[in-house]
């Protein structure tokens, strides 16, 4: 059977990456495979991951990139060398410009730890995310998967899963449980459905 060519973008340590693989191995992602994992960090721990799993790396710092173009142009030749179906960003903290997310319409997905359009968009990633959401004082948040257009996390809606937020919890208690509960699940169950999508259009 066809399966779809998955390039999973990050920067850090990777947890939502090794769901992605672990899923892979589980058989909850079947109509895709994880040919390559790209790193805007050189010293990401997702690298190390990728690595253990037997993935294809590509390193692509800003820093050594005169401009945001050069940055995206290089990203772009590797997946074209990779024939890359979809891109999933898992903790990939780079906004993409308009030019990249047109190039790649429907086929760039982002998992956000928070119940879009609630603690999103410029600004709003990581830990600072579920530092606002316990500031506000909400009483429930989560995590969202969406399709990545031009506007920061502004793209069509996949999945969303919801997590209670407990007295008590601190950014980095409720970043862990939001990921436990939602963002490790509905990640590989979005990546799966849109690349069924793919190899069935
Ligand atoms: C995750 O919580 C992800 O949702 C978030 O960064 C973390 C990366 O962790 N992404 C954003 O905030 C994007 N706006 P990981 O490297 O362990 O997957």
């Amino acid at each position: 059977m066809k399966t779809a060519n998955i390039a999973v973008l990050v920067s850090g340590g990777g947890t939502n990456l090794q769901a992605l693989i672990d899923a892979q191995n589980d058989g909850i992602i079947k109509s895709g495979k994880i040919n390559l994992v790209i790193s805007s960090n050189p010293s990401a721990f997702a690298l190390e991951r990728a690595k253990n799993a037997g993935i294809d790396t590509f390193v692509v710092s800003k820093k050594e990139c005169a401009t945001k173009e050069e940055f995206e142009e290089k990203i772009i030749t590797a997946l074209e060398n990779a024939k890359t179906d979809i891109i999933v960003l898992a903790g990939f903290m780079c906004i993409l410009s308009e030019n990249f997310t047109k190039k790649y319409a429907d086929r760039i997905i982002n998992v956000h730890p928070s119940l879009i359009p609630s603690f999103c968009g410029e600004g709003f990633y990581g830990l600072r995310v579920h530092e606002a959401a316990l500031s506000y004082g909400v009483k429930v948040t989560g995590a969202t998967v969406h399709f990545v257009n031009e506007i920061p996390d502004g793209g069509k809606i996949i999945l969303q899963k919801a997590v209670e937020i407990k007295d008590g919890d601190t950014a980095e208690i409720l970043q862990k449980r939001v990921m436990e509960e939602a963002e490790w699940k509905i990640l590989p169950a979005a990546c799966e459905k849109v690349c069924s999508e793919i190899i069935n259009k």
